[in-house]
């Protein structure tokens, strides 16, 4: 399933992030790849562990930990820090799938990436290409966002990004593991829980309503892993 968060991130905290970014290091994008995918990884990323990308991250963990969208679509475990890529001049990041365990540099543990997030930070108007192209069981879903706003996508999937032949695209990238592994499952919760919020709103005290947490509630202990 892929999800869209709109405006995580204000149009100021954008522009913070996009001036802190011209400030920060940047090296190939290869060297967080995995073997597949470094043959057809073309752009630029801010050094892992950079200042400046923990000082973003930590103010895109807390943008995440504050939006009800996210929180119930994701059910996250663990969020892996945030990285920041640009592409510029045709560079492009041709089909792959995501490595599908990571380590956190600074602590050693390790995190199953079950989905993966774009958080666009320009603007779709100053640059042409770029989509990212994600396939699933029904296509390939092409997605172009305004910048602040953020794709949830599985990580299982195969995706790529188009080349950007004009201005440039930044964006923060990361993964995360989430207590319900399965994208399925996952989603059956996330539709529940939109079901059970709207009825509460059109309904208010509407005698389902208890029930229906109750399911909620139990299917979430039946499922999740921590
Ligand atoms: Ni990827």
């Amino acid at each position: 399933m892929l999800i869209t968060i709109p405006d995580l991130l204000t149009p100021e905290q954008v522009a913070h992030a996009r001036t802190r970014l011209n400030e920060a290091q940047w090296v190939d994008g290869k060297v967080t790849a995995g073997y597949q995918a470094q043959t057809v990884k073309k752009n630029a990323q801010v050094a892992e562990g950079h200042p400046i990308a923990q000082e973003l991250g930590e103010l895109i963990l807390t943008a995440l930990a504050r939006s009800p969208l996210f929180m119930s679509a994701a059910l996250p475990l663990r969020v892996f820090p945030p990285m920041f890529n640009s592409y510029a001049g045709g560079q492009t990041f041709g089909a792959h799938v995501d490595t599908a365990i990571r380590t956190f540099s600074t602590t050693g543990q390790r995190i199953r990436t079950d989905l993966s997030a774009t958080l666009f930070l320009t603007a779709p108007e100053d640059y042409d290409g770029g989509e990212l192209d994600v396939q699933d069981t029904y296509g390939t879903h092409s997605v172009k966002l305004p910048a602040g706003s953020l794709l949830l996508y599985p990580a299982t999937s195969l995706h790529a990004v188009r080349p950007v032949t004009r201005g440039a695209r930044v964006s923060s990238f990361f993964w995360l593991q989430s207590m319900i592994r399965d994208d399925g499952q996952r989603g059956m919760l996330f539709d529940l829980d939109n079901a059970i919020q709207r009825l509460a709103t059109d309904n208010p005290g509407h005698p389902s309503s208890l029930p229906l947490t109750g399911v909620y509630h139990n299917l979430l202990r039946q499922w999740a892993e921590m």
